[in-house]
């Protein structure tokens, strides 16, 4: 097997920061995004991994539901046959909603298992914590009649099964995504295999104060998914009032001050912060620079300081197309109240 040959330009590896997860496991503080959405096809998704990696990423995050597990997963194993150490790599997959049920989900992760050719994931999520489905590229005000409000039994049976699968040494690290505090802190409570991870939505825009601090206080590290404010999210996520994050003039004032893009200044104040972005490109030069900002001029104590002013509560992936029959709004998924709306989340009415 030869030598996986970096780029020559590739990012310093020892600089790049690293995170103790509560379980012991160490994974990289970025990532790279694979979420095409609507704009980038599953071979140029695919093509950009193949980049990231002689650049430099080791943390890869994929999803099911993104339908380019196989394209991914054929470039790593790409690398992996030209020598890349698999144990440098940290990838991580998600069960997506329509596979919730406790037999389709461990058959789900061996299914991305097989497609990405790792032999187990590095860490693995449940996408989102609602077993509703809705049709690829479907507009926002689609419903699926189908859909209910979160349980947390149900969660829990489908958590077991991804707990056998741990034990089976098929996933390395459990955790969650688009959870609130009081879905988390049940489920918590009642995991065998505690979640290690949640990926979030956070950015400059949305920083989820509140979430944010109960994942560290729990042993909990956030990921930060849309860290750039998404901008070429899904029709159906966008509204009149959301706000882009690379726009704001205190985010191009602290990007001029250090002569670089918006966007490099959102991923050092992820990283300085605490979360681990994932950002998305498919634009090798674009790669680069993200994951190299992370390694060098970092924001001073005050421009970390003037990023809170950056704040406007925006939620970009509002969920909408989850809500279940007799939902008010897309704030039901999120308990804003602090409780969960529907059945209490403990039992069926
Ligand atoms: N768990 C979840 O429910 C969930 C939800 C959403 C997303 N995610 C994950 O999070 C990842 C990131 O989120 P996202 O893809 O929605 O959005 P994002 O990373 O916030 O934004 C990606 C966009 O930013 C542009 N961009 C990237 N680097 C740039 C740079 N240096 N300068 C200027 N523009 C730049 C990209 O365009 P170019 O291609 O032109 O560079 C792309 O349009 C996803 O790919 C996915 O893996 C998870």
């Amino acid at each position: 097997m030869g030598k996986f040959q970096m780029a020559p330009d590739a990012v310093s590896m020892e600089k790049i920061p690293q995170k103790l997860l509560a379980n012991g496991v160490k994974m990289p503080g970025i990532g790279i995004g694979t979420f095409g959405s609507d704009h980038a096809g599953a071979q140029l998704v695919a093509d950009t991994v193949r980049e990231a990696l002689r650049l430099g990423y080791r943390y890869i995050d994929c999803a099911a539901c993104y339908g380019n597990e196989r394209e991914v997963g054929a470039v790593i194993r790409e690398a992996l046959d030209e020598g890349l150490p698999r144990e440098e790599l940290f990838i991580v997959g998600k069960l997506w909603n329509d596979k919730h049920d406790p037999a389709e989900a461990a058959a789900s992760c061996r299914q991305s298992i097989e497609d990405l050719q790792i032999g187990y994931m590095d860490a693995y999520l449940v996408h989102w914590p609602f077993p509703n489905y809705h049709a690829p590229g479907c507009d926002g005000d689609s419903r699926n009649p189908d859909s209910r409000p979160y349980f947390q039994d149900e969660f829990m049976a489908t958590w077991r099964a991804l707990e056998a699968l741990a034990d089976e040494g098929l996933i390395r690290c459990l955790g969650t995504s688009n959870v609130t505090i009081p879905k988390l802190r049940m489920i918590l409570r009642d995991a065998r295999i505690k979640p290690v991870l949640n990926e979030m939505e956070l950015h400059p825009c949305f920083q989820q104060g509140e979430l944010f601090q109960f994942c560290l206080d729990n042993g909990v590290q956030p990921i930060g998914f849309c860290p750039l404010g998404s901008p070429d999210r899904p029709e159906r996520d966008k509204t009149p009032d959301d706000i882009a994050d690379m726009e704001l003039p205190v985010i191009k004032r602290i990007a001029a001050a250090h002569g670089v893009h918006p966007a490099l200044i959102c991923l050092k104040w992820a990283a300085q912060r605490g979360q681990v972005p994932i950002p998305m490109t498919t634009k090798r030069k674009n790669a680069r620079t993200n994951l190299l900002c992370v390694t060098e001029d970092p924001l001073t104590p005050e421009e970390m300081e003037l990023m809170r002013s950056a704040e406007r509560n925006c939620r970009l992936v509002k969920g909408q197309v989850f809500l279940w029959p007799g939902a008010e709004s897309w704030l039901d998924l999120w308990d804003v109240d602090g409780t969960i709306p529907g059945w209490g989340g403990y039992g069926k009415a």
